[in-house]
């Protein structure tokens, strides 16, 4: 085989030497050949569907159940466990009245004016331990002061004060009323009994939006 008897395009077919058969085998083969398919868009679509497919089950799997989409959770156990949390069993609140009272007897300021053993200071606040406005059977009193506050004239435990105590309605929750009440009947020596943030919804309730008491409106509690 010649140098010049070799094709250029195609080395190695020498078109001297090509028949009429061959050429018509060769053409034959040709058009067997698929000539549009591009390996390029084939993967690419591949690669597409895939990571589609992989989505779905991640998306299934991952966020946390049919309704709680909006939640990502990782790990099996953490949806388990928060599946779990979903469906706990609901029981009423149970608050520690007095534990909660403690800490705002402290944090809301009460301490400031009544003192941190509850005795108040002599002629400005009056004394919180003994005091007949606190321990008295009924829990309503002591919780009506703590909602709507108290100023004016008043005699606790024999000595008279005229000052200005703060209501707490506004910013303090029903529970968190009731822990205060709880606390200052329950510390101290003194002892009467818990109330609940039922009781103080019942009496926000009834008196509503109200200016600072007087000790004169408030009187006939004592008697
Ligand atoms: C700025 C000072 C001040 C703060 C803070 C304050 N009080 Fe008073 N409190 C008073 C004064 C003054 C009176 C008496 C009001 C009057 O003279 O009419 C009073 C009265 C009371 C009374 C009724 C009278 C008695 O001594 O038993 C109770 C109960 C009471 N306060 C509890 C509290 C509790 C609980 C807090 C905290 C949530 C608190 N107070 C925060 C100043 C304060």
């Amino acid at each position: 085989m010649s140098e010049d008897s070799q094709n250029k395009n195609l080395p190695g077919i020498d078109e001297g030497r090509a028949s009429d058969e061959s050429i018509v085998k060769t053409h034959a083969r040709i058009r067997r050949e698929p000539s549009n398919a591009s390996p390029v868009l084939f993967f690419t679509s591949m690669a597409l569907i895939t990571v589609l497919i992989f989505g779905w089950f991640y998306f299934r799997r991952y966020m946390g159940g049919e309704e709680n989409t909006q939640i990502y959770l990782h790990e099996r156990s953490d949806i388990a466990l928060y599946q779990s949390w979903v469906d706990r069993p609901r029981g009423p609140i149970v608050y520690d009245y007095y534990a909660i009272g403690e800490d705002l007897y402290t944090r809301q300021a009460c301490i400031g004016c009544h003192m941190p053993d509850g005795q108040g200071k002599p002629g400005e606040f009056p004394p919180l331990v003994g005091s007949e406005y606190v321990i008295l059977e009924d829990p309503t009193l002591p919780t009506k002061i703590l909602l709507s506050g108290l100023i004016g004239p008043i005699t606790v435990k024999g000595n008279e004060y005229n000052g200005n105590m703060p209501a707490y309605g506004g910013g303090l929750k029903d529970h968190e009323i009731a822990g205060l009440v709880t606390y200052i009947r329950n510390t101290w020596g003194n002892e009467a009994s818990e109330t609940t943030a039922d009781d103080v919804a019942a009496v926000r309730a009834k008196i509503g939006q109200r200016p600072q008491w007087t000790a004169e409106e408030l009187a006939s509690y004592l008697d």
